[in-house]
Order: C-alpha cells, then structure tokens, then sequence
C-alpha cells in the first residue's frame, strides 16, 4: 500500500480532526526525522499510523483486543485511553501490511514512552505532543527545542503529561516512569 492509498483509508476512518492530527503529526516527524538522522520514509509511515485505531469505540476496541489477543498489562486493563496504541500498531500491521518492527514499536508505545527508546519512538513521540495543531502547555518550547535537543523536548513531555495525570488522579503507566528514568539516568537535564 503507497503512502497516498494509506491517507485516503485514513481519512475514512479516522474523520476530519484525526486525520489531521495524523497528517500534521507525520510533518512534524519528517522534519524531526531529517534533523536526527532517521529515515523520513520511517518517520513519516509510523506517524501517518500512530493512532489508525483511534476511530473505534470502547466496545469495538475491546473486539479487536479479543479478536488480536492483545496481551494488556494490569494498567492498561483498567485504562481505556491506553487501548488505541498497541491496537494501532496491530492495525498497522494486519490492515497497512507494515512490517517493520522499528515503526510498529513505535506507534505501539507513541502514548506513553518507554525504557531504551529509539530515535524514531522519541521523533513519533514528540510530534503527537507538538503538532502543528496542538495547543498543550509548553508545547512550543518542545517544538523550538527538539530539532536541537530530542532527548531533553522527550523529557519535558514526560513530565508534563505525568504531571497531568497526577493532577487527573488517574493510572500512570509504568512504561512513562521507566522513559523518564531512563533519560534522567542518562543525565539529560534542563
Ligand atoms: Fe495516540
Ligand atoms: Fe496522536
């Protein structure tokens, strides 16, 4: 499937915001992508998808889980808003035929990040925080930064979304805690 048959299935069933924020993301990821050495053809591929699941419901979500065995650990068994991104990584693989596991790794932690993150995790991972759409706290010192500094705009991101979900009272994933241990253990710092 070429980039422009997977747009136009994205945008069926995604709808117009979605498939905005997907192609919006995919620009800000090309771009990342050539100032840190990672394939824009990657880049591009794994932002256009990272949330090609998010046009089902609860309920159609948990079918797919079902029907994909999706193994959910114990956080994201109680916490809906992390089902979209390992299914839009399945998604990715059984509806766009993607194979490569470089891009599916990504879209499947885009959300929370993780320990040992590549360069094409933290480009997808940041560019869903800062694209041109979003409007989030900090947003455009993350934009302004990460062209020069990728694993400081990853360190930010962290922990403004877990200050969030700390404000929120709500489950922070494990997976968020190791990213940002990770970066800090490897001394990256304001
Ligand atoms: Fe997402
Ligand atoms: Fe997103």
């Amino acid at each position: 499937m070429n980039i422009e048959d997977i747009k136009k299935e994205l945008q069926q069933i995604l709808g117009t915001k979605r498939f905005q924020h997907s192609l919006s993301t995919a620009e800000m990821a090309v771009s990342l992508s050539k100032r840190h050495g990672v394939s824009p053809e990657q880049a591009e591929l794994a932002a256009l998808l990272h949330d090609c699941a998010r046009g089902y419901s609860i309920h159609e979500m948990r079918e797919q889980i079902a029907t994909h065995q999706v193994e959910l650990d114990e956080v994201e068994q109680k916490e809906p808003g992390l089902w979209h991104a390992p299914l839009s990584a399945i998604m990715a693989e059984v509806r766009f035929n993607v194979k490569e596991e470089d891009i599916l790794q990504s879209i499947r932690i885009h959300s929370t990040g993780n320990h040992g993150m590549s360069l094409l995790d933290k480009i997808i991972y940041i560019s869903d925080y800062t694209e041109y759409h979003r409007k989030h706290l900090r947003v455009e010192d993350i934009r302004e930064l990460a062209p020069h500094n990728l694993n400081l705009a990853v360190l930010m991101t962290i922990n403004i979304k877990i200050a969030y979900l700390l404000e929120q009272e709500v489950l922070i994933h494990p997976r968020s805690i190791f990213a940002r241990n990770d970066l800090l253990a490897q001394g990256v710092k304001k």
